[in-house]
C-alpha cells in the first residue's frame, strides 16, 4: 500500500464533525477504495474545547486555518468553514499556493470565485473538488460531469434548498402560513436564525450557478442568476396549485435556449404526477436532460452532517486514488461564455392570482 494520504480539515462544525466521524468509522473501507489510508493530520476551528465527536488527541490543532493550509506535511486541505470570502477563501488560496489539493463544501465561494480558483488549481496541476457544495450527499457533480459526459445537456433543474422545500411541504400538509412554518423550522434547527439565504433563493442560486457551469461548460456566473424565494407564497397559492393538479416547489433551472442560457431560481408549479413533485421535506433532487440519455433524476439528502460528509469522502477517495478530472469538466481555458437570458426574456406559463380588494 502507498504511504498514508494526509489531510487537514478547516472547520469542525456540522459538516466537519460529520467528516471526522465518517473517516473514523469507514477507515478500512476508504483505505481499500483509495488503495491507501486517509489520515487526519491537522484540524482548525475557533473553539478548541468543543467536543467534535472524535478523538483529536493525536492531531495537530491550528488556531489559524490559513497557516494550517500551508502545513508541509499535508497532502490535501478540506475547507468546511463557509462564506464567500474571508478565511475560507484565504484557506483555499494558501493551500493551492502551497501545492495542496483542496476539497470544499463551500457553495458560496465556488459560486462567486469558482472559475478563478479552478484556474489556479489547474496551473499547479492540483485538484479542486467540491461535490459537497451542491445538493449535499447526492453525487450530482460527478453525475453530470463524468456520468453524462457523452451528452449535450438541454436543461438541468432541481430542488436545491432543503429548508425551502421543508417549509413548502409543511405549509401544504399542516395548513399553516409561511411565517408560522418558518418559526417552527427555526425551532427544529432546519432553518437558520437569519433564514434569508435559504428562503430568498440565494443558496439555491449559488448551487444553480455551479451546476450550470458543470452542465454547460461555462464559467460560473452567479451575477447572471435570477433569484426569487418563497416568502410571498401563501397557503392560498398552495391550495390553488393543489386544485389545479400542481405542487409549488422552489426550483433552480438552467436551460439552454436559442437566445442563450437561462439561470433562474423561483417558485414553480410542477405537475403533481412528476417525480420532482414527490420530493418532499428536506430532500433535494436534481434532474438533468441530455440529448442521448434523456431524463435522469437524482434524489437524496441535500444537507446534514453525514450526507454532506459522504460527498466530501468521495472527493477524498478520488484524490487519494489519483483520479483527476478538471474542476468543471473542462480546462478553464475551454469554458465558453454563453450569453445569459434575463428573466424578462423568459417565455413560459405563469400563475397569476388576482385579488379584488373589498370596496
Ligand atoms: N450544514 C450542511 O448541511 C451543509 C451542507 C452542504 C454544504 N455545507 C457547507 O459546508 C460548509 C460548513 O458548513 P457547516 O454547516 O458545517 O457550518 P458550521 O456548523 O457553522 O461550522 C463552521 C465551522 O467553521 C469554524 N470556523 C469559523 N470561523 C473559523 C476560523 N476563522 N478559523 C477556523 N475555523 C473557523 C467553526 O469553528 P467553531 O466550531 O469553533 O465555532 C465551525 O467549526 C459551508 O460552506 C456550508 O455552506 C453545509
Amino acid at each position: 500500500m502507498k504511504p498514508p494520504f494526509k489531510i487537514a480539515i478547516a472547520g469542525l462544525g456540522t459538516v466537519g464533525s460529520g467528516v471526522l466521524q465518517l473517516l473514523d468509522r469507514q477507515a478500512d473501507l476508504l483505505a481499500q477504495r483509495a488503495a491507501r489510508r486517509i489520515v487526519v493530520a491537522a484540524v482548525s476551528a475557533r473553539d478548541r474545547r468543543r467536543d467534535r465527536g472524535a478523538d483529536l488527541s493525536a492531531v495537530r490543532w491550528y488556531e489559524d486555518a490559513a497557516a494550517m493550509a500551508a502545513d508541509p506535511e499535508v497532502d490535501v486541505v478540506v475547507e468546511l468553514i463557509g462564506g464567500a470570502d474571508g478565511i475560507a477563501r484565504q484557506v483555499l488560496d494558501t493551500a493551492l499556493d502551497h501545492g495542496k489539493h483542496v476539497v470544499t463544501a463551500n457553495k458560496a465561494l465556488m459560486a462567486h470565485d469558482g472559475t478563478r480558483l479552478a484556474a489556479r488549481a489547474e496551473e499547479r496541476g492540483l485538484i479542486l473538488a467540491f461535490e459537497a457544495a451542491v445538493a449535499g450527499g447526492i453525487p450530482v457533480i460527478k453525475g453530470l460531469r463524468e456520468g453524462l459526459a457523452g451528452n449535450r445537456l438541454e436543461r438541468v433543474y432541481g430542488i436545491l434548498n432543503g429548508t425551502s422545500n421543508y417549509i413548502l411541504t409543511t405549509m401544504r400538509e399542516s395548513a399553516h402560513e409561511f411565517a408560522e412554518v418558518l418559526a417552527e423550522a427555526q425551532k427544529l434547527g432546519y432553518a437558520e436564525a437569519d433564514p434569508s439565504f435559504d428562503i430568498d433563493g440565494i443558496d439555491a442560486a449559488h448551487k444553480l450557478a455551479i451546476l450550470a457551469s458543470v452542465g454547460f461548460g461555462r464559467p460560473v456566473d452567479i451575477a447572471g442568476v435570477y433569484a426569487e424565494g418563497i416568502r410571498h407564497v401563501s397557503r392560498l397559492d398552495i391550495d390553488f396549485a393543489e386544485e389545479l393538479g400542481y405542487r409549488i416547489k422552489l426550483l433552480g433551472i438552467a436551460r439552454l435556449t436559442e437566445d442563450g442560457l437561462e439561470q433562474r431560481v423561483h417558485p414553480c408549479m410542477v405537475p403533481r404526477a412528476t417525480p420532482i413533485a414527490a420530493v418532499e421535506g428536506v430532500y433535494n433532487a436534481v434532474v438533468a436532460e441530455g440529448d442521448f440519455v434523456g431524463r435522469v433524476v437524482l434524489q437524496g439528502r441535500g444537507a446534514g452532517a453525514f450526507p454532506t460528509a459522504s460527498a466530501v469522502a468521495a472527493d477524498l477517495v478520488d484524490i487519494a486514488a489519483g483520479r483527476h478530472v478538471p474542476t468543471f469538466g473542462l480546462h478553464t481555458a475551454n469554458l465558453r461564455e454563453i450569453p445569459g437570458v434575463p428573466i424578462e426574456g423568459h417565455h413560459g406559463a405563469y400563475y397569476i392570482r388576482l385579488w379584488r380588494a373589498s370596496m
